[in-house]
C-alpha cells in the first residue's frame, strides 16, 4: 500500500476549494471584502491545481499509457480552458459587483462538479492504477519544485524604512510595484535599497509566500493588511520557501541560491498588527543571492 495517492490528494485539493468557492458565494452580498479574499484564494488554488494537472500529472500519464490525442486527458484539458474562461469573467466582474455573478458563480460550482467527478472516480484511479510508486513520489516532488512557483508580486524600495532605523523613527521611502525587476548577479536588485549593499550580501534578493501572507490576514483578521508592508521584494505561490535554504533553484531562467530565512522583525506588529511578528516566526520569507543576471516578470495578475 503506498502512503500516497493520486486520487485522495488531488480529490481532497478539490473539496478545499469547493468549500472556498461555497464561502465565497455565502459571504458575495454581505461582506464584499470576505469575498474578494475568498475569490483570490479560490483563483490561485484552482490555477495552482489545473497547472499541476496539466503540466506534471497528464504528461507522465499520457507518456505511460500513449493516451494523447482523443484520450481522458485530452477532455479535461478542453474542460480546463472553460473553467479558467469562467473564472477570469468572474474575475473581471467582481470588483463592480454586477448582479450576474451569483449566476456566474452557480455555473463555475456545476462545470468543477462534474468535471471533478470526471477526474475522481475516471482519470485520478487510472493515474493511480498506472504509476510505480517511486512515479508517484516523483510526481508529489515536481508539484512542490520551482516549476510551479507563480509570481505574484514585485516590489522595490529606493532606502531603508528600518533597516538601521533600530531603535529612531522609521524612514519614509516608499515600496513600489512594479512588473519587472532586474537581478544582477552579485549585487541585488537594480534600484532597490540592497543594491550594491556589501560584497557577496546574503540578501540580495528576498522571497515571500503569497499563501503564508493569506494565511496571516485570515488568521489574524488583518484584511487590509497589504504585501507591499512586509517588505520583501517577490511575493510567490506554489512553493515552501523554507524548503530552499541552503538549495540553488531556478525561476524564470535566473538562478537563485536560498541563504536562510528573512527572519520577521519587531516592526511587523507596527505594520500589520498586534502579534504579526510572533505568528510569522518560521515563515518571514527567503533571503537569497542571485546567482545569474536576468529579469523577473510578474506572472499573474
Ligand atoms: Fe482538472
Ligand atoms: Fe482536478
Amino acid at each position: 500500500m503506498r502512503a500516497r495517492s493520486i486520487t485522495t490528494h488531488f480529490g481532497n485539493d478539490h473539496e478545499r476549494l469547493d468549500g472556498l468557492l461555497r464561502r465565497l458565494a455565502a459571504k458575495l452580498r454581505r461582506d464584499p471584502t470576505a469575498a474578494d479574499r475568498l475569490f483570490r484564494e479560490f483563483k490561485v488554488g484552482l490555477e495552482r491545481h489545473i497547472r499541476c494537472e496539466e503540466e506534471i500529472l497528464f504528461p507522465i500519464f499520457e507518456a505511460k499509457t500513449g493516451l494523447q490525442d482523443g484520450g481522458p486527458t485530452e477532455v479535461m484539458r478542453h474542460e480546463h480552458r472553460q473553467i479558467l474562461g469562467l473564472l477570469n469573467e468572474i474575475h473581471g466582474n467582481l470588483a463592480g459587483r454586477d448582479p450576474s455573478l451569483e449566476e456566474a458563480i452557480g455555473v463555475l460550482q456545476g462545470l468543477l462538479a462534474a468535471h471533478n467527478h470526471k477526474e475522481e472516480y475516471i482519470l485520478y484511479p487510472a493515474i493511480d492504477r498506472s504509476l510505480s510508486a517511486s512515479e508517484c513520489d516523483d510526481v508529489f516532488a515536481a508539484m512542490q519544485g520551482p516549476k510551479m512557483i507563480r509570481i505574484h508580486h514585485l516590489f522595490v524600495s529606493p532606502g531603508h524604512n528600518f533597516f538601521g532605523h533600530h531603535g529612531g523613527p522609521p524612514g519614509n521611502h516608499p515600496v513600489i510595484e512594479v512588473e519587472q525587476i532586474e537581478c544582477v548577479v552579485g549585487r541585488g536588485i537594480r534600484g532597490d535599497r540592497f543594491f550594491d549593499f556589501k560584497e557577496d550580501y546574503k540578501g540580495q534578493i528576498t522571497f515571500f509566500s503569497l499563501e503564508v501572507f493569506e494565511a496571516l490576514r485570515r488568521e489574524l483578521n488583518l484584511p487590509d493588511a497589504q504585501p507591499a508592508a512586509t517588505r520583501r521584494n517577490v511575493f510567490v505561490s506554489g512553493v515552501d520557501l523554507n524548503k530552499l535554504v541552503g538549495r540553488e533553484f531556478k525561476l524564470q531562467g535566473i538562478r537563485f541560491a536560498g541563504v536562510e530565512e528573512c527572519r520577521p522583525c519587531y516592526w511587523m506588529d507596527k505594520a500589520f498588527g498586534p502579534g504579526a511578528e510572533a505568528w510569522l516566526n518560521g515563515q518571514g520569507g527567503l533571503r537569497c543571492r542571485i546567482l545569474s543576471n536576468g529579469w523577473l516578470r510578474r506572472s499573474i495578475s
